[in-house]
């Protein structure tokens, strides 16, 4: 067996407004998830209430596990190692099994507060981060972790910022294969992680434009590491961390999620949401997931656009599982009975 045939874990990546507790539970449910990151929670100047972890990590209330049994670890942004220290012993007085750091963040107004990625511009500061909740963390057993981009601008201190991260602390880092600047365009730069990783001596997880079964190879293949995370891919194929998983244990390619293994997904995703925000909102929720799937899906951008002006959400779920209106257009008439 290679190297990059070994088996390797799954995480499923923290989505700030489209990752939540039911997508979790949704996502975990169909199995090849090794562990979950919450969205972030921000950390300015104070130690935040409760209510605030749990309504970003309602799973505290229940072990901090989905109820599928998989750990779910929460994220801080901030930084200031003093309170992101606080808030983390907070969070794992509160049961976090695992605090997670956010050095990503691409976000204006995050960055302008001194947060995300805005600190790879100064890998002291990864550092004074990552060892202000290390020590918080201290005699707990609870792990901290850093999620990080390859720069702010440009990759020139992608190293020193995962070096940064080992020297406070963390125990593994999560490489998001892109500079803030990048965005998310493509491609993600997978080699650049292998640079990062033949360079510490912790766990490195590959994460970006992860999207099928053979990104998931190469990825691997190129970065040299064990572990991925996938994000927006998990949305787009809910069944493709079910589907590596299997691959990895038996060497047996599953065939390709069928249109109406999502829709079911999206339609459970609805029923549980509308117990909790308004119709219109749970439409736009739905539009939002909609839009990451026909990014690598075709049927998904054909719905997108036969969807995407209905408002009311009864006409967009009898839309979502009918046939699409070109198809049933092609689709010769059922034959009569001779
Ligand atoms: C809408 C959105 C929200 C995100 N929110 C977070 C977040 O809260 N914390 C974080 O570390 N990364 C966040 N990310 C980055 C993802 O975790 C991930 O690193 C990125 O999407 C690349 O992975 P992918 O190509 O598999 O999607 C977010 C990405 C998107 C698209």
């Amino acid at each position: 067996m290679s190297s990059t045939s070994a088996v390797g874990r799954i995480g499923l990546a923290p989505m700030e407004g489209v990752i939540d507790v039911i997508t979790r539970d949704l996502l975990t449910a169909r199995g090849g998830f090794d562990w979950v990151v919450t969205e972030f929670v921000r950390v300015t100047d104070t130690r935040l209430p409760p209510r605030v972890f749990h309504r970003l990590c309602p799973e505290l209330a229940a072990g901090a596990a989905t109820p599928s049994g998989t750990p779910v670890h929460l994220q801080l942004l901030g930084s200031n190692p003093e309170k992101l220290g606080d808030n983390a012993r907070h969070a794992a007085e509160l049961g976090a099994p695992c605090i997670d750091m956010n050095f990503g963040c691409p976000a204006k107004t995050v960055n302008r507060h001194d947060g995300g990625a805005s600190l790879l511009q100064t890998p002291r500061r990864v550092e004074a981060a990552v060892a202000g909740v290390h020590r918080a963390l201290e005699g707990s057993g609870i792990p901290v972790t850093a999620k990080l981009r390859l720069g702010f601008e440009d990759k020139r201190l992608a190293v020193d910022c995962a070096r940064a991260a080992e020297a406070g602390g963390a125990a593994s880092l999560v490489v998001h294969a892109r500079t803030r600047r990048e965005g998310y365009r493509p491609p993600a730069h997978w080699r650049w992680v292998r640079r990062i990783r033949q360079r510490v001596g912790i766990d490195t997880v590959v994460n970006g434009d992860i999207w099928t079964l053979e990104e998931y190879q190469r990825a691997r293949a190129i970065s040299g590491c064990r572990h991925v995370m996938l994000g927006r891919a998990a949305l787009a194929d809910p069944l493709l961390a079910a589907r590596i998983h299997h691959w990895q244990a038996t060497g047996e390619v599953l065939p390709a999620t069928r249109w109406q293994d999502r829709c079911a997904i999206l339609e459970e995703y609805a029923r549980r949401a509308g117990r909790a925000v308004p119709d219109k909102v749970v439409v736009s929720l739905l539009k939002q997931w909609l839009n990451i799937m026909r990014q690598h899906d075709r049927e998904a951008g054909e719905r997108f656009v036969e969807l995407r002006r209905i408002r009311e959400l009864t006409p967009f779920l009898t839309a979502l599982g009918a046939p699409l209106v070109a198809q049933a257009e092609d689709t010769p008439p059922p034959r009569q009975p001779a």
